[in-house]
């Protein structure tokens, strides 16, 4: 008895070690990101149209006095934007490179509004500053090697957020990236490799705990989108690998801000990245 439990102490103990590995491996690949592309926005997402789409929906739950924390924030490309709308933007990364970068970009856009420090995640709780009404967080979870990891991050945001703010979480989700893949599939294309260093997030456990721990949350997909530049587009221009900047890619973004949500609500199951925009915390009985 004594020997099993020695034994799944060390389990846990290796388990951990392989997760502390991971972690730092996926550090790494975004400090070279952010040391090789500095401000650039080809640091934290290539398709710089989907891009646009997700900083429109995110920009459109901002209000005038709001103060934000973006958690995962990058080097700031986005969160430059959110502080031309917000009261006080501070925009968190646990890279250091990303701060860098960061804090460089503040320094010449002569914004005064807006601070880059680092800061993991897993210390957000602690670190969170008081006047704070919505946290952010774009393609962070999915950067965190495991589930466990995963659920743990978002304990960490629902945890650190105000009782009446919002969060604003936008994340790739695994049931929808084999949904396209299958259709991509059956139209004669290959599937998308996922990215090494994502893990992408279990839908119906995301969505129990959203229900669990807000009062609203509303969600927000980019399935037109997906549809025109990940199908469409690679089948027009075969055997030619698909550019995210071609032009076809511009009228897919067009089309996509002005579907209306009953046609992305069809859409749904193939919009990797969706939006959930979540308020109002409902309190745990003690
Ligand atoms: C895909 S990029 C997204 C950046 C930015 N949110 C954007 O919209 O472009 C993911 C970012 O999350 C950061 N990150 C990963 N794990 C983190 C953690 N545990 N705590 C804080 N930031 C983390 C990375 O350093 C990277 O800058």
């Amino acid at each position: 008895m004594i020997g099993a439990r020695r034994e799944s102490l060390t389990e846990m103990l290796h388990c951990s070690s392989l997760s502390t590995v991971r972690l730092n491996q996926i550090n790494r690949y975004w400090n070279k990101k952010a040391k090789n592309l500095g401000f650039d926005p080809a640091a934290t997402m290539k398709d710089s149209n989907l891009r646009e789409l997700e900083i429109q929906t995110i920009l459109s739950c901002l209000r005038k006095k709001d103060v934000l924390v973006d958690i995962g924030g990058g080097n700031g490309w986005a969160t430059l934007r959110y502080a031309q709308k917000c009261r006080y933007v501070y925009l968190f990364d646990r890279s250091l490179e990303m701060v860098k970068a960061a804090r460089k970009r503040i320094r010449e856009s002569g914004l005064l509004n807006i601070e880059a420090n680092p800061c993991d995640l897993h210390d957000l709780p602690k670190q969170i500053p008081k006047e704070v009404t919505v946290i952010n967080c774009t393609r962070l979870l999915i950067n965190l090697g495991s589930h466990k990891n995963i659920q743990k991050g978002l304990r960490n945001l629902i945890q650190s957020g105000p009782r009446h703010g919002r969060l604003i979480l936008t994340e790739g989700i695994d049931s929808h990236f084999t949904t396209l893949n299958q259709w991509r599939i059956a139209c004669g294309l290959e599937p998308i490799p996922l990215n090494w260093h994502n893990t992408l997030l279990d839908k119906s456990k995301l969505e129990r705990t959203l229900k669990k721990s807000f009062v609203r949350s509303k969600k927000i997909h980019y399935g037109v989108y997906y549809l025109l530049s990940r199908i469409l587009h690679p089948l027009l221009v075969h055997p030619e690998p698909p550019q995210f900047g071609a032009r076809i890619n511009d009228f897919a973004a067009l089309i996509s801000r002005f579907t209306p949500a009953e046609v992305e609500k069809d859409l749904e199951k193939i919009s990797l990245l969706t939006t959930y925009i979540c308020s109002d915390r409902k309190i745990r009985k003690p």
